[in-house]
């Protein structure tokens, strides 16, 4: 199958264009090599891909002309561009274009595609809101610009499918983490302070705040089995995750006892945005999917303390 991924040299987009390049699809990858973290990273991760045989286009969503630059048999997209994150340096207009505008153009521009068998919006569970346990069925309640305008773009991506142009989902994914972690997210810092002997920046409040912490591997097996199952999941929404729950003082311990250290820490402000929990319920994915994560806490972040040490040290 022919398959472009937006964000492909992103964390989650460089792992997903490698499994799928390793099951014999033809992947075709485009980014804009944003700067909402080191670009280098994504450089890096960029040059594997190539010496893999997957070409990664620089290109911005937000303004490539998408009917020249997408191929016409496109048999699958997978869209994970987006300004992720709730940094307080990111500004509304960057989320609303990078987001929105971006997914509204991507959006449009498939419609000339005859061939295409589905579109895969990678969506997030930020956008249910504060404190969410729920299945999919939940209205959404986002509480930052980040999940207000994924919210959106996932509504852009579904209005396809409602108007018959062609079929699509929105896969919901909760806290990844695991090797090329993007190093804004918790155990990409941790692992970096506790390697550095740096003070890890915790926010006011958030050592009680529970996460489904998923491992990348499990996230991408999740997301490669829609692959084939258009009938199943055209027009659904579904999250993606483990339904372990784990709370960030679990996650700072579990790093502390692998890595035999104990990491200080430097108290922030609260965030604006954060949420309080973020517990996956993946019934659905269960039934439609056959999914089924498996990787354990501690295994997961023991292959990104592995990798951190064999990559950025
Ligand atoms: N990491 C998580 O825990 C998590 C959880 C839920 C959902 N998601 C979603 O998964 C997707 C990937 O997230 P990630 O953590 O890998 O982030 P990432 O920042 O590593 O990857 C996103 C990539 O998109 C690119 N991009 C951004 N705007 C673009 C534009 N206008 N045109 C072209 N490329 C653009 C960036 O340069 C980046 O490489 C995002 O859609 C995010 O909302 C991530």
């Amino acid at each position: 199958m022919k398959i472009l991924i937006t964000g492909c040299a992103g964390f989650i987009g460089s792992h997903l264009a490698e499994r799928l390049q390793s099951s014999n699809h033809e992947v075709i990858g485009i980014d804009n090599f944003s700067d909402y973290y080191d670009t280098r990273l994504k450089r890096e991760n960029a040059k594997a891909l190539s010496q893999l045989g997957i070409e990664v286009k620089e290109l911005d969503l937000r303004e490539a002309d998408l009917k020249v630059a997408l191929p016409k048999d496109l048999d699958y997209i997978f869209h994970g561009a987006a300004l992720p994150g709730i940094a307080s340096t990111s500004t509304f207009e960057q989320y609303l274009t990078n987001n929105i505008i971006a997914t509204h153009r991507l959006t449009a521009a498939a419609t000339h595609l005859a061939q295409l068998k589905m579109f895969i919006n990678i969506g997030t569970s930020s956008i249910y809101g504060k404190d969410v346990f729920c299945d999919e069925e939940q209205m959404a309640k986002p509480i930052s610009n980040y999940g207000v305008t994924k919210l959106a773009a996932e509504q852009l991506v579904m209005s396809q499918s409602r108007l018959g142009n062609y079929p699509a989902c929105s896969l919901r994914l909760y806290s990844v983490y695991g090797s090329r972690e993007r190093p804004d997210k918790m155990f990409s810092q941790l692992i970096d302070c506790a390697i550095n002997d740096k003070k890890f920046p915790l926010f006011e409040g958030s050592l009680e705040h529970k996460r489904s912490f998923t491992h990348i591997n499990d996230i991408i097996d999740g997301i490669v089995s829609v692959i084939g199952k258009e009938d199943q999941c055209d027009g659904q929404v579904i999250n993606l995750g483990t339904d372990q729950e784990y709370t960030t003082a679990q996650g700072i311990q579990t790093v502390e006892k692998l890595m035999d250290t104990k990491i200080g820490i430097d108290l922030k402000p609260a965030r604006s945005g954060d949420q309080l929990r973020t517990k996956a319920v993946i019934d659905k994915a269960r039934f439609i999917l056959g999914y089924n994560p498996h990787v354990g806490l501690e295994a997961g972040v023991q292959e990104q303390i592995d990798w951190f040490q064999n990559n950025r040290v």
